[in-house]
């Protein structure tokens, strides 16, 4: 799972690998992939996005997947910091290489956050739904994030790391300090799956989601998406990067996972991007 080859040109040394995920339930996991990824465990490190965007000019393998026990400085959405637990989060990023367009990989987060949804659902964690753009949500409070970030390589197709910051047993001292409402998967005896186990699974459903994604792009993901989304058919607010608001029922989603909120005289109208927040509407 550590190919040293890949190492020396790729990796500082002043970050070893240390494996602290239980590889042989990772193993278990990966058992139905035509083939494994590349997982390398840090203990410590800047941000997972960052390394792989640094990294990616050098050759990357597809599927490469880093994972840190620790992030001192992660990354979330809209220039916002994303706080982790050592103990009690998963934070990692997974490298594809996708021949599609920017505009076509708008959806990448959406299906991304579907397929987080399908792994954990499958672990019997029912009650988790996507939040539009790219969030994961348990009981109205945030339990997963989802940033995609890309950059041109110089083949001409478009290199994406996809960071995936989860809440799997988060202490109570971190939810205290975070502004915004966090939820974690832990069950109601405040059990959680093993992390190595989380991380097996999603990867597993990601992998092969992600080679359909790269092959039709997001169009076939979007009904199944809706299904799980935990706003589906009420009325939401959008908030605009320059503070203006736009409001309607939330009906559905593009081909390219744009949101689709129908106004109180019944037109649909379709709104694109990441630096969009979705807040429901007050009764
Ligand atoms: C969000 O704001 O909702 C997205 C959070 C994404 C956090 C993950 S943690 C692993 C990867 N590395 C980062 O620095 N950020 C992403």
């Amino acid at each position: 799972m550590y190919p040293t080859s890949l190492l020396p040109p790729l990796f500082p040394t002043l970050v070893p690998l240390e494996p602290f995920l239980d590889e042989s339930a990772l193993q278990q996991e990966f058992r139905d992939l035509p083939s494994v990824p590349v997982l390398w465990q840090v203990q410590s490190i800047d941000s997972t996005n960052r390394c792989l965007l640094e990294w990616a000019p050098q050759g990357l393998p597809q599927h490469f997947c880093l994972v840190a026990r620790q992030q001192s400085a992660g990354r979330g959405r809209r220039g916002r910091a994303w706080i982790s637990d050592a103990e009690g989060s998963l934070t990692f990023s997974l490298w594809w290489i996708f021949d599609r367009s920017l505009q076509e990989l708008s959806g990448l987060p959406l299906a991304v956050s579907l397929g987080m949804v399908e792994a954990l659902h499958s672990l019997g964690m029912t009650s988790v739904g996507v939040k539009w753009p790219n969030d994961l949500w348990r009981e109205g409070r945030k339990v997963a994030g989802v940033l995609v970030e890309t950059t041109r390589l110089s083949s001409g197709q478009v290199g994406a790391v996809i960071g995936i910051g989860l809440n799997v047993a988060l202490p109570s001292s971190l939810q205290d300090t975070c502004v915004l409402s966090l939820n974690d998967l832990r069950d109601e005896a405040g059990q959680a799956p093993a992390r190595a186990t989380v991380l097996g699974r999603l990867l597993n459903t990601l992998i092969p989601l992600l080679e359909s994604f790269a092959q039709s792009g997001f169009a076939p993901f979007a009904e199944t998406w809706m299904t799980h989304c935990v706003h589906r058919n009420q009325q939401v607010t959008l908030l605009h990067p320059n503070h203006t608001r736009s409001q309607g029922e939330c009906v559905g989603l593009s081909s390219l996972g744009g949101l689709i909120l129908r106004d109180p005289a019944g037109e649909p109208h379709t709104y694109h991007g990441g630096e969009l927040s979705l807040r429901l509407e007050a009764p």
